[in-house]
């Protein structure tokens, strides 16, 4: 079809004065008396681009809104510096016509109601934006990586051990409903993999085996997480990068993730500055110069200890109570990072109880060497840790926790072979998303999201 990108008419400029073949879905169309307006849109920019159809004396019936045409036309240059098609109908093909219950007819739909529609809300101008926004931070994000010596690794979706060790894992199976099965490790051992297994909520675990082979490795793929939380900031399945680095210490790790976030909002700043507009001036006011802010500034930092004693020392009256020894919840976690930082923050150091049986056990007995990074309007989006590089406090810390040390023999392996400090963190995909565009739901920074009760 030699199709020419929308993007690449408008930007470059270099088709001016070519007669070029552009397909695309219109946005809209209006008809006068010797002209008609059709505003095209084929995905690849955020800007329409506008043909002109001299109509001549014949009959001309515009496209309707959705309809999808090809198009003839010469490239000239409009007002604005903006460039345009110059066409007369014969030169215009309809390739599929959208009758008028097309659901995108009009501008200003809610986001809700763009829920209901996964399928056709990428053409609007909010998803399209989204989705370039999502595409260009994955791109950085690999860059940030590739060009540190980190090896790209995939582990394993399917796995036999939970990593988080909070029973969030959708089981996987092949064994219909039965009664013949008298317990569940009789279930299982019939089952696909002779034992239970589930859908990864964490590639973590295999990530220590890479980087103690490779030194610096990172993950960048799906996770799965049955937690029944319906908030707008909880997905079924989220996109999760997990770089793991041998030969750091929980210092370093910080450092890694500081300079990751900072790299990628400078390269979408750099790559997006029309999307960065546009979620500026629809969804956050501001949000370009709090990206800047953010960039130019060193994150806060402060121990989870020194934490609780600001939120109790706050005034503010919280849903759940602080005290020493609980979780930080939404609510507390946009406090500390939005009323006393105003900019993202590190807290670290987190009770023992409250963390995962990997993290390196500190000298007080208490804490272990944890750390997420909370940013204003999201809450956390980075959770990681340094890990318990001792194997016999690693086995004291599983068996405090009741769990099966047989289905983690490889994991313990590493602290038996050659053990080294080590650490990383997990970045929520969609959460980072939401952080660089404001949009204040993660079903909306996501093309098919799935959480709990809805999925089509
Ligand atoms: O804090 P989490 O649970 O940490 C881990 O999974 C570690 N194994 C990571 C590591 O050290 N390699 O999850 C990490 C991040 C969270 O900070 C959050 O951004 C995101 O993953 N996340 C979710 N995002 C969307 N929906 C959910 N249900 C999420 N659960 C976690």
């Amino acid at each position: 079809m030699k199709h020419t990108d929308i993007k690449d008419i408008i930007v470059t400029g270099e088709f001016a004065g070519k007669e070029v073949t552009v397909c695309g879905w219109v946005r809209t169309s209006r008809n006068s008396k010797s002209v008609a307006f059709i505003e095209l849109n084929d995905g690849t920019s955020l800007k329409n681009l506008q043909v002109v159809v001299e109509k001549g004396e014949g009959d001309f019936k515009e496209p309707r809104v959705g309809t999808s045409v090809k198009v003839v036309g010469k490239v000239v240059e409009g007002r604005n510096n903006t460039f345009e098609i110059n066409t007369v109908p014969e030169n215009i093909t309809i390739l599929g016509d959208a009758p008028t219950d097309y659901p995108l007819q009009k501008k200003g739909h809610t986001l809700e109601f763009l829920r209901t529609i996964p399928h056709l809300r990428g053409r609007t101008n909010t998803f399209n934006a989204v989705m370039r926004v999502r595409s260009v931070l994955a791109a950085a994000l690999h860059r940030y990586f590739q060009s540190h010596n980190y090896i790209y690794v995939n582990t394993p979706l399917i796995t036999g051990s939970d990593c988080e060790g909070a029973g969030e894992m959708f089981t996987v199976t092949t064994n219909g409903f039965s009664h013949d099965f008298k317990t569940e490790e009789e279930y299982y051992a019939n089952d696909f993999f002779g034992r239970k297994a589930g859908l990864s909520v964490s590639g973590q675990l295999e990530g220590e085996m890479g980087a103690t082979a490779f030194g610096k490795i990172y993950t960048f793929g799906p996770s799965f997480r049955a937690e029944n939380s319906n908030t707008p900031k909880h997905l079924a399945e989220f996109w999760h990068i997990e770089p793991e680095i041998a030969f750091a210490e929980l210092d370093d790790v910080i450092e890694i993730a500081e300079d990751m976030v900072k790299f990628v909002i400078r390269e979408l700043l750099d790559t997006c500055p029309d999307e960065v507009a546009f979620f500026d001036a629809h969804f956050e006011k501001g949000l370009k110069s709090r990206l800047e802010e953010l960039i130019s500034h060193d994150f806060g930092r402060v121990t989870y200890t020194e934490a609780i004693k600001l939120l109790q020392d706050s005034g503010e009256k919280f849903v759940y109570p602080v005290e020493w020894g609980c979780d930080l919840q939404t609510e507390h976690e946009r406090y500390i990072s939005e009323k006393v930082f105003k900019k993202a923050v590190f807290v670290t150091d987190y009770p023992k109880e409250i963390k995962s049986f990997y993290m390196k056990q500190n000298p007080d007995g208490k804490t272990v060497a944890a750390v997420d990074l909370l940013v204003p309007g999201v809450g956390e989006i980075i959770g990681g840790s340094e890990r318990e590089a001792d194997y016999d406090k690693l086995v004291a810390a599983m068996k405090e926790r009741n769990m099966n040390l047989d289905l983690y023999s490889d994991y313990l392996d590493l602290r038996k072979y050659g053990t080294v400090p080590h650490g990383g963190f997990g970045l929520g995909f969609e959460r980072l998303i939401m952080y660089t565009t404001g949009m204040a739901n993660i079903r909306d920074v996501i093309m098919f999201p799935r959480t709990v009760g809805s999925i089509r």
